[in-house]
């Protein structure tokens, strides 16, 4: 079995879009994709396909959001969303999608990474609640499923606040 994690390119955006909405049974995920990439908020580098034998079996994508404070805004990543396709899923395909998108956003020197998730998968990830650093989530949801991490020592040092989502995420 040969698993390669690559950034996108755009002949990849039409089975992109299929790994999404198969994975969660629905257009929106693909359809926030496609708005952050015709956001400022998209990087291409942040953007990987999982190959799994050649076939596109996942997606990941990290784009900008920002945490608000009283005083200060500060930049982050949103993790959102994470889809392997059905028939490729427990086969450590999402595993490699996370930790392959965690080396790209260090490589380009992000800081801040935040997901909304199943806790039991991401925190095998390095993510814990957000709330323990004091970042809140914008809406109303489970504290133990609004998750961060930093990505270099103390990137989360005197960094609290909401985290606020472009308006495209609203739409999901
Ligand atoms: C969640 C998802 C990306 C995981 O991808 P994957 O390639 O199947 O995951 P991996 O093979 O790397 O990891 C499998 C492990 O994750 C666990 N896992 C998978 N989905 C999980 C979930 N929703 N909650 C908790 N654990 C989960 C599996 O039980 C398995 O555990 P094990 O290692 O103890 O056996 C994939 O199942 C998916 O696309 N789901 C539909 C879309 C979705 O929910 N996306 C995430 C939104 S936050």
């Amino acid at each position: 079995m040969s698993l390669i994690v690559r950034p996108e390119t755009p002949a990849d955006y039409a089975a992109v879009a299929l790994i999404h909405q198969r994975a969660f049974g629905r257009e929106g995920e693909a359809r926030l994709v496609t708005a952050i990439r015709e956001s400022d908020n998209y990087f291409p580098a942040l953007s990987l396909v999982a190959v799994l034998d050649e076939a596109l079996a996942g997606h990941i994508i990290f784009s900008r959001c920002h945490i608000q404070s009283a005083e200060h805004s500060f930049p982050a990543l949103a993790l959102a969303p994470l889809a392997v396709l059905p028939e490729y899923q427990n086969r450590a395909v999402g595993t490699a999608l996370i930790w392959e998108g965690l080396n790209a956003c260090r490589r380009g020197r992000h800081e801040i990474v935040i997901v909304l998730g199943h806790p039991d998968y991401y925190s095998r990830f390095g993510f814990t609640p957000a709330s323990t650093f004091g970042i809140l989530p914008p809406f109303s949801v489970d504290d133990a499923a609004f998750m961060g991490q930093g990505l270099i020592p103390d990137a989360l040092q005197g960094v609290s606040g909401t985290v606020q989502y472009p308006s495209y995420f609203d739409n999901v």
